[in-house]
């Protein structure tokens, strides 16, 4: 059976020790790197661009999911494939062509993602699921590492894993935000993909060990048969 997969959430990493961090990922069960870039204008809060991407590649030995928290992403998507990106997801309330910025994203050959916020209905993917390889639902309001889990988000990941059922869509549902040992169990049965976990990991005494337990809880049985 197939299990569930673990991307730490660089953001919550110590950037002053990121080659050390990275090689504890590159050790560890983890299957991604999560990379969080905010532009300051779609989310309060300013991070990181396609040059950091492209130093932090030369350090990982794991696929790099890039989550775009920025207006017009379209505008960057080529560079940010060129930075090392293999995953790029851009958010649905960031996208008035989503359909198009979904097949921009595909032409490069990167797997594609979108990303809905909390507050956004899943019904509103309708129209886009068969398209896209990652479904993101926010478990947090963007912008910021360290936040509580919204627990609503468990109702939405059982409606997305039927919608995805239902239409024999194959994206992977992954939950950002807020993620730790104490609410990955739960998420994991109400049908998530991917558990998304920065500071849970990275602040963490042992993060390699998290990485393992996160690991080790039991995948939803239904997605994967
Ligand atoms: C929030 C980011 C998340 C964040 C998760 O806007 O998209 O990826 O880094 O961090 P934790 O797991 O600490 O909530
Ligand atoms: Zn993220």
């Amino acid at each position: 059976m197939k299990k569930h997969l673990v991307a730490p959430s660089v953001l919550a990493a110590d950037f002053t020790r990121l080659r050390e961090e990275f090689a504890m990922v590159n050790e560890s069960e983890a299957d991604w790197f999560h990379l969080d870039v905010m532009d300051g204008r779609f989310v309060p809060n300013i991070t990181f661009g396609m040059f950091i991407i492209e130093f932090m590649k030369t350090l990982a030995q794991r696929p790099f999911d890039v989550h775009l928290m920025m207006v017009e992403p379209e505008k960057y998507i080529e560079e940010f494939r060129k930075a090392g990106a293999d995953h790029i997801t851009v958010h649905y309330e960031a996208c008035p062509h989503l359909h198009r910025t979904i097949q921009q994203i595909k032409e490069t050959g990167a797997k594609a993602g979108v990303a809905l916020n909390p507050h956004t209905p899943i019904e509103l993917l309708e129209d886009i699921i068969e398209d896209v390889d990652i479904i993101l639902l926010m478990s947090v309001n963007p912008g910021f590492g360290g936040q509580k889990f919204i627990y609503r988000t468990l109702n939405k990941i059982q409606r997305l894993k039927e919608m995805i059922t239902i239409r024999n869509a194959h994206a992977l549902i992954e939950i950002d935000g807020g993620v730790g040992l104490q609410n990955a169990e739960k998420i994991l049965q109400a049908g998530a993909d991917v558990l998304v976990a920065g500071n849970s990991v990275f602040r963490a005494e042992n993060p390699k060990d998290v990485i393992a337990k996160l690991k080790a809880f039991e995948s939803n049985p239904l997605k994967f048969v």
